[in-house]
């Protein structure tokens, strides 16, 4: 089924989403699910564009793939963001896909005191600030072409938090929230949102077991974009949310203790 919006300039036709093809931008890219996207978007035709801090794994990554273009960027300070829009207006007009992936999580306990003070910060800045402000800065550029598409990845502990981690789980919280919200003032836009469950990165290092791979997820995440699920729940977040529907006590007490 094709649905039909008017958006600012013209009209144009919803179709499900092509995989190939896009010019993407994905934040979080030099490490863990970013790489693995990033992977699996340029062998499946598309050219993409790779944020993160570490300007050697960017440059090696885009050495190996002439369809991967490096910028080094830190998204925790707000003039970064501005100065990643300049580059994709400047050099990537054609950019119709922005993937909000960067992530941070750190696990402290509130005692009081300044120790956390920078942490808290810089989780609230990546993981829920430097998205919102680089979907804004990018809007006029991707709604200028075919396919405008953004994704936000969040996590099963949006739904159903865990004790160790506050911020953390209250950033994608919002973000979850933010992506409702975003999806309904931008019916011209794909609005998606990934929920993962535990994977197996440098985030969760230490932490908990039967994670899935990085892989397992990105095919998880292009099936869903195929099928036009717009929240892609990953494995046992799928779970996760029945539990939370049928006994939110349940999925509290079974969340509250976990360590991913
Ligand atoms: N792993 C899981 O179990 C899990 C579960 C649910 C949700 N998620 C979410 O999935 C996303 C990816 O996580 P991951 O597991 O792949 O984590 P990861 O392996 O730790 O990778 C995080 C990525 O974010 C980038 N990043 C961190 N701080 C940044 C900053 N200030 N500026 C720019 N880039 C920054 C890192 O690049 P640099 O270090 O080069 O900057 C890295 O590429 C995150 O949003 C995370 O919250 C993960």
């Amino acid at each position: 089924m094709q649905l039909i919006f008017e958006r600012p300039n013209f009209a144009f036709q919803i179709s499900n989403m092509q995989v190939s093809q896009n010019k993407i931008l994905i934040t979080g890219a030099t490490q863990g699910i970013g790489l693995e996207m990033a992977r699996r978007f340029s062998a499946l035709n598309n050219e993409i564009i790779t944020v993160g801090r570490n300007k050697q794994k960017l440059q090696e990554l885009s050495d190996s793939d002439p369809n991967i273009f490096p910028f080094p960027c830190d998204l925790s300070q707000p003039e970064e963001v501005i100065r990643l829009k300049e580059f994709v207006m400047k050099q990537h007009p054609d950019l119709n896909m922005l993937i909000n992936n960067a992530g941070i999580q750190y696990n402290y306990v509130f005692e009081g005191g300044s120790a956390i003070t920078q942490k808290i910060q810089d989780e609230i800045q990546v993981n829920l600030v430097a998205p919102i402000q680089l979907i804004n800065a990018l809007i006029p550029v991707l709604q200028k072409n075919e396919a405008p598409t953004i994704v936000n990845v969040s996590s099963g502990l949006a739904i159903v938090p865990k004790a160790s981690a506050p911020v953390y789980c209250a950033s994608k919280a919002a973000i979850h929230i933010f992506t409702k919200s975003l999806r309904y003032q931008l019916p011209y836009f794909k609005v998606f949102e990934i929920l993962p469950s535990l994977v197996d990165t440098e985030m969760t290092k230490g932490r908990g077991s039967n994670k899935i791979s990085p892989e397992q997820l990105v095919t998880e995440f292009i099936h869903g974009l195929k099928k036009d699920t717009l929240e892609i729940n990953i494995q046992k977040v799928k779970l996760l949310r029945v539990i939370n529907r049928v006994s939110p006590v349940l999925a509290d007490r079974i969340m509250k203790g976990v360590t991913q």
